[in-house]
């Protein structure tokens, strides 16, 4: 087995929030390549705040008339010039089509704030409050072109406490994917699954 180490897999990242997972790879010294946005975001200033490149390609619409295969297109050419071995998805809040697993088959990860597959969408932070579980969590797992539904990879849980809101909630869970989804990525990296 070809093994690989973090400092030679070249890396994009994709991101519409905050950030802050963002920031925990910059930290891990992960090589990130290229930051990709779909919507200004402070994920843009952890990135330039890191001297690494962001490329925003803009959705044109939130709507039903959004043209989500040309949006895909548009990731995959803004991203080609990188060369990059792997994409990780960290808070991006476009579906990407067919396009980006061609391009990046096996090779795009993600992390969801919830327990797969309790719990898949937008809303899973939300939804698990709501429905009242006492421990949610998070799951690491290779993207695939049903969403929320690839192989999982890695998953831990995170109580729910009382009083909890979507936002204390959703920052417990994220101090363990911070964590969880970077050791995730070097372990598979350094098990040569991505060279
Ligand atoms: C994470 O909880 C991730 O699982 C979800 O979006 C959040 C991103 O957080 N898809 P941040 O923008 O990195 O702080």
């Amino acid at each position: 087995m070809i093994r690989a180490n973090v400092e030679i897999v070249r890396i994009a990242v994709l991101a519409s929030g905050t950030g802050s997972i963002l920031e925990s790879m910059f930290g891990a010294g992960l090589r990130i390549e290229v930051v990709l946005i779909d919507r200004p975001c402070r994920a843009r200033e952890v990135a330039a705040a890191h001297d690494t490149p962001v490329v925003l390609v803009e959705r044109s619409s939130y709507g039903s008339d959004f043209d989500r295969v040309a949006y895909t297109h548009a990731v995959v050419d803004a991203l080609e010039p990188f060369d990059v071995d792997l994409v990780v998805m960290a808070g991006f809040g476009t579906i990407l089509e067919k396009p980006m697993h061609d391009a990046y088959e096996n090779r795009i990860l993600n992390t969801h704030p919830a327990l797969l597959p309790a719990f898949p969408g937008w809303h899973s932070v939300r939804d698990a409050l709501d429905y009242g579980v006492k421990v949610t969590g998070c799951t690491v797992h290779v993207a695939t072109l049903a969403v929320d539904s690839g192989p999982i990879l890695a998953q831990e849980a995170v109580p729910v406490l009382p009083g909890d809101t979507e936002e204390s909630l959703h920052e417990r869970i994220k101090t363990v994917e911070r964590r969880l989804y970077i050791d995730t990525i070097k372990e598979i990296i350094e098990r040569g699954h991505v060279l």
